[in-house]
C-alpha cells in the first residue's frame, strides 16, 4: 500500500470521523470500539446533527455505546444544495482547527461527500468506509453522493465484490482500495443477542414469523402521493394474511399526512378484512434492538432500504426491496433479496412465493464476519 499516512513513530495518528445520519451511527459504532485497542490512535467524531430528532440520533449513540461527538455542527434540514453546502461551510474551520491525519467518511449521506470534499480540497486523506456500491441510477441522490466520494478518497473500504468492479471500471488505482467486510454486519454480530431479548414483539403483540415488516424513506417511494398510495394499498393487502408493521421515517410520516393517506391507513388498521392479529399499523421510528429484534423475527421484510438489505441477509429473512435497482447486488445473489419494485401485482406476487415456501437459506457474502472495523482500523493504524 502506498497511500499510507506518513508521520514519526511517536505522533498519534488522529482520525476525524464524520456521522450525520441514522444509518452511518450503526457504521461507525463498531469503529470507535476498535480505536479503543490502539493506543496510537486519537479519534475526533464530528455528528454534522443531519439527523437530530431523539429517535433519529440519540437513541443510536446510546444504544450502540458510540461516544458523544466532540462536535455537533447542528445542520438539520434543508435542501440538498443548502444541506450540502452548509455541512461545508461549518466543516472546514473544524478541520482546519483539528488537523487530522486522516478524516473516515461511511455511507452515502449528504454529509459524506460534503466533509470528504473539504477534507481532499484542504489536502486532508480521505478513507470512505462501504466504497464502490453503484445502483447505476443517477436520480438517486446517494449514488451520485457515492460515486464522487470514492472519486476523491484514499482509502476505499469495501464491502463485496461489486464494489472492487465498480471501482477498477471507475479507474481508481487498486491500491487504494481493500476489501474488508461490512461495519454494519460488525454492529448486528454485536448486538444480535441483546437484541433478542428486547420486548418489542410482546409490546406489538407479535408472534415470531407470524408478520412483515415494512420500512420506506426514499424519495421517490414517499415524495410522490401516486407511488405512496398505490404503496399503502399493497401493505394494506398484505395485512388481509399477516400483520404489517411500519415503523416509519419522519419524512415518510410527514408525507403521508400531507398526501391525507393517514385516514386510509386507520381505515386498514381497523378493517374487517385484516389479519385477525393485526391489519397495517404505521408506528414511529424505533431504535436499533428493538428494529433488529424485528427484522430478526419477522417472516418478511418490504423495504427500500440499503443496509436492510444487508441486515436481512445474515438474518435469513427474506427480503423484498421496493426499488428497481440495488447497489448491494450480492444479497440477491445469496438470495435472501429479491428487487421488485413499486408495481402491485410483483410485489404481491413475490410475497406470496414466500408465505408459501418459507423461511430461506442462503449462504454469507465473503468477510462479513464481525471483524471489518478491525480490518479498517489496523490499516489506518499501520503507518509509518
Ligand atoms: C438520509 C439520506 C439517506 C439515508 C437516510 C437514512 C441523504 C441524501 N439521504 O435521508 O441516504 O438512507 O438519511 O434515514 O443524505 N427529519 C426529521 N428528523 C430527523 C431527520 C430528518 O424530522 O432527525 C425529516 C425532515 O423533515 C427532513 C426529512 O426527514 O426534511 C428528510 O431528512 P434528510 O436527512 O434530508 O434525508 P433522509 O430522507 O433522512
Amino acid at each position: 500500500m502506498n497511500q499510507k499516512v506518513t508521520m514519526g513513530a511517536n505522533r498519534k495518528i488522529k482520525i476525524m470521523n464524520v456521522v450525520a445520519a441514522r444509518p452511518n451511527f450503526v457504521k461507525i459504532a463498531p469503529l470507535m470500539a476498535e480505536y479503543k485497542k490502539w493506543p496510537r490512535i486519537k479519534p475526533i467524531l464530528v455528528h454534522t446533527g443531519q439527523h437530530y430528532d431523539i429517535r433519529m440520533s440519540k437513541d443510536f449513540f446510546d444504544q450502540l455505546e458510540i461516544p458523544r461527538p466532540d462536535i455537533n455542527l447542528e445542520i438539520g434540514s434543508a435542501s440538498h444544495a443548502i444541506q450540502t453546502a452548509e455541512i461545508m461551510k461549518r466543516f472546514e474551520p473544524i478541520l482546519l482547527k483539528y488537523k487530522p491525519d486522516v478524516v473516515v467518511v461511511v455511507g452515502d449521506v449528504n454529509s459524506t461527500l460534503a466533509c470528504a470534499l473539504v477534507s481532499a480540497k484542504l489536502g486532508v486523506k480521505v478513507a470512505h468506509v462501504e466504497a464502490g456500491l453503484r445502483s447505476f441510477d443517477r436520480r438517486m441522490p446517494e449514488e451520485i453522493n457515492r460515486v464522487l466520494t470514492d472519486a476523491i478518497s484514499d482509502y476505499l473500504f469495501v464491502t463485496e465484490a461489486s464494489g472492487l468492479k465498480n471501482l477498477r471500471k471507475e479507474g481508481i488505482p487498486h491500491e487504494k482500495i481493500y476489501y474488508v467486510g461490512n461495519v454494519m454486519i460488525d454492529t448486528l454480530r454485536r448486538y444480535i443477542e441483546k437484541a433478542k431479548k428486547m420486548k418489542i414483539l410482546e409490546e406489538l403483540g407479535l408472534r415470531k414469523r407470524g408478520y412483515a415488516l415494512v420500512t420506506m424513506h426514499r424519495p421517490s417511494n414517499v415524495d410522490d402521493p401516486i407511488v405512496l398510495r398505490r404503496l399503502i394499498d399493497v401493505f394494506g393487502k398484505i395485512s388481509q394474511e399477516l400483520p404489517v408493521i411500519f415503523p416509519a421515517h419522519p419524512r415518510t410520516q410527514q408525507n403521508i399526512e400531507a398526501f391525507g393517506l393517514k385516514r386510509k391507513i386507520s381505515r386498514m388498521a381497523s378493517s374487517p378484512d385484516a389479519s385477525p392479529d393485526g391489519g397495517l399499523r404505521v408506528i414511529d421510528p424505533i431504535g436499533y434492538l428493538d428494529f433488529l429484534q424485528l427484522m430478526a423475527s419477522a417472516k418478511v421484510v418490504l423495504t427500500d432500504s440499503g443496509g436492510i438489505q444487508e441486515e436481512t441477509t445474515i438474518l435469513h429473512v427474506p427480503c423484498l426491496t421496493l426499488r428497481e435497482n440495488t447497489e448491494r447486488p450480492i444479497t440477491v445473489e445469496i438470495g435472501s433479496n429479491r428487487i421488485v419494485g413499486t408495481n402491485p401485482t410483483r410485489i404481491l406476487e413475490e410475497f406470496k412465493k414466500i408465505m408459501t415456501t418459507g423461511s430461506i437459506r442462503c449462504g454469507t457474502p465473503k468477510a462479513w464476519d464481525g471483524r471489518a472495523a478491525a480490518r479498517i482500523v489496523e490499516i489506518l493504524g499501520s503507518t509509518e
